[in-house]
């Protein structure tokens, strides 16, 4: 697969055409941002991290009946991709209270729900992200309403089979951004990433964060924790 040219520059990735029309390579940075990329930064690895983990999290989700756009690790940081036109919605699922759902409705981090919740933000940076519901993603015409309905029905499957995995690596899924986006026949698959900058993960005993919020918060132990969830990962599946 040869790879052509540059088609974007994310904040954390790199996408680049092929001679396939239907394929992308995606090649993922070392680089940070938080806060609609107010806060910048470098996590020596991640890149490679968030390559390997959400290739072999894909290839899961996957195997249990989500489809995605993964298709072929190509190197440690490259993987092979179906083209997709992105829907902008950022899609979260939580399932401990954290973050901007602590803050917004004044809850301590880690209150557990006994139902996960699913929000939607319209991905547009210029905006800031702002939340919205179904009726406004209809309103704006993002989206149609049969494909929202796949949206959250293959999010709280994601979510099932995430906690699941990461259960038994003795982490506990707290919430996820998800992103979907739309083959050229317009089927619906999982984009994007799933990984630790898109993920919070805490460890099941000590609670100890092991994601971005450690980047976000100026916790230190960056890069360790980014290490230490690949291991958790890795002794699971296999390195
Ligand atoms: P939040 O609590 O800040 O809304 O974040 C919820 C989850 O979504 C958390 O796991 C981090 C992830 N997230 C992203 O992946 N990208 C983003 O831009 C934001 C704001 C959150």
């Amino acid at each position: 697969m040869e790879k052509k040219e540059q088609l974007y520059e994310g904040k954390a990735k790199k996408v680049f055409a092929t001679d396939d029309p239907d394929l992308l390579i995606v090649q993922y940075k070392d680089d940070a941002t938080a806060f609609n990329g107010l806060k910048k930064g470098t996590i020596a690895g991640k890149g490679v991290i968030n390559n390997q983990m959400s290739n072999r999290l894909m290839a899961m989700l996957e195997s249990e009946g989500v489809p995605t756009h993964f298709v072929q690790e190509l190197s440690q940081r490259e993987t092979l991709v179906k083209r997709v036109s992105i829907v902008p919605l950022e899609v979260i699922v939580r399932n401990i209270a954290a973050g901007s759902f602590s803050k917004h409705y004044g809850v301590e981090e880690g209150m557990v729900f006994d139902k996960p919740t699913i929000e939607f933000s319209y991905k547009n940076d210029a905006l800031g992200d702002p939340l919205l519901n179904t009726r406004h993603a209809l309103a704006l015409r993002v989206v149609t309403e049969a494909e929202i309905e796949t949206i959250k029905a293959y999010s709280f499957r994601i979510n099932e089979l995430l906690q699941a995995f990461w259960k038994s690596c003795g982490v506990t899924l707290v919430d996820f951004k998800l992103e979907f986006g739309r083959l050229s026949d317009g089927t619906i698959v999982l984009a994007d990433e799933i990984s630790p900058d898109t993920c919070r993960l805490w460890d099941s005993k000590t609670h100890e964060k092991l994601d971005k919020d450690r980047f976000r918060r100026d916790l230190g132990g960056v890069e360790e924790a980014y290490a230490e969830i690949m291991k958790r990962l890795e002794a699971k599946l296999g390195g």
